[in-house]
């Protein structure tokens, strides 16, 4: 059976005092039944991955540029980031899809060259509020699944996170049914993709407002295995009780 993944996205917080936090993590769950990601800013990455190394804790992060290298100031690729000690990288999450005008195809380019680089691309799916009220969600779902996720994706080098963008950093969280729906849409989809076993061992994270509180029940719902966490991930005192619950 697969190991379930529990990932934190630290998104633009952290400098190298919060680094201690990873040691924190990497102390407390010396040998953890699931896989444990965290995702630092750029900046600490490669600090970060010095201090995972030999821990549990794999070491990732938020964004690549499409390209391998070339004239492109302020990016990073895929390759540097494997470079730096990352093992993955967040890919399409809503904030850049909103914020950085990043759509479907970009995402499919960036998890391409994660790919090529080695890395795994935790791609991000998630419909707005506007869209769910709309009762378009399997349709936005299923649209950004088929365009964001490219040939060559399998279980081992993708991991697709359903991240509603009106659960993040709302404390909204959609009804263990909801999530159970996009789940089995994603499952039955990725079945088409790529096969039934390949559907099956992909991992599919639930996004959006996950704290100790929660985890339990969201980890319980059908086709769930594992979570992206954002604020709750910042602190190990946090994000140390999500992990135990799984
Ligand atoms: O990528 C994780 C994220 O978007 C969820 O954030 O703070 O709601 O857990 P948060």
């Amino acid at each position: 059976m697969t190991r379930k993944l529990v990932a934190g996205n630290w998104k633009m917080h952290g400098t190298k005092a919060d680094l201690s936090q990873i040691a924190a993590l990497a102390t407390a769950h010396p040998a953890p039944r699931i896989d444990i990601l965290i995702c630092p800013p750029a900046t600490l990455l490669a600090q970060a991955a010095g201090l995972a190394a030999d821990s549990a804790v794999m070491i990732g992060a938020q964004d690549c540029h499409a390209a391998a290298s070339g004239a492109h100031t302020g990016d990073i690729s895929a390759p540097m980031l494997a470079d730096a000690g990352a093992g993955a990288v967040i890919l399409g999450h809503s904030e850049r899809r909103e914020h950085h005008h990043e759509n479907n195809e970009l995402v499919a380019e960036k998890a391409r060259a994660a790919h090529a680089a080695g890395l795994i691309a935790v791609i991000c799916l998630g419909e707005t509020l506007a869209q769910r009220e709309a009762a378009q969600t399997l349709e936005v779902i299923a649209a950004q699944l088929h365009a964001s996720v490219p040939d060559g994706s399998t279980a081992t080098n993708t991991v697709i996170a359903y991240e509603p963008v009106w659960a993040i950093g709302t404390g909204l969280t959609p009804t263990d049914a909801q999530i159970a729906e996009v789940h089995g849409l994603i499952r039955s989809l990725l079945a088409e993709r790529l096969g039934g076993a390949a559907a099956t061992a992909l991992r599919l994270l639930y996004g959006g407002s996950v704290k100790p509180a929660n985890a339990a029940g969201i980890f319980a719902i059908a086709d769930v295995d594992g979570a992206l966490v954002g604020g709750a991930s910042l602190k190990a005192e946090d994000f140390s009780p999500i992990i135990m619950t799984l």
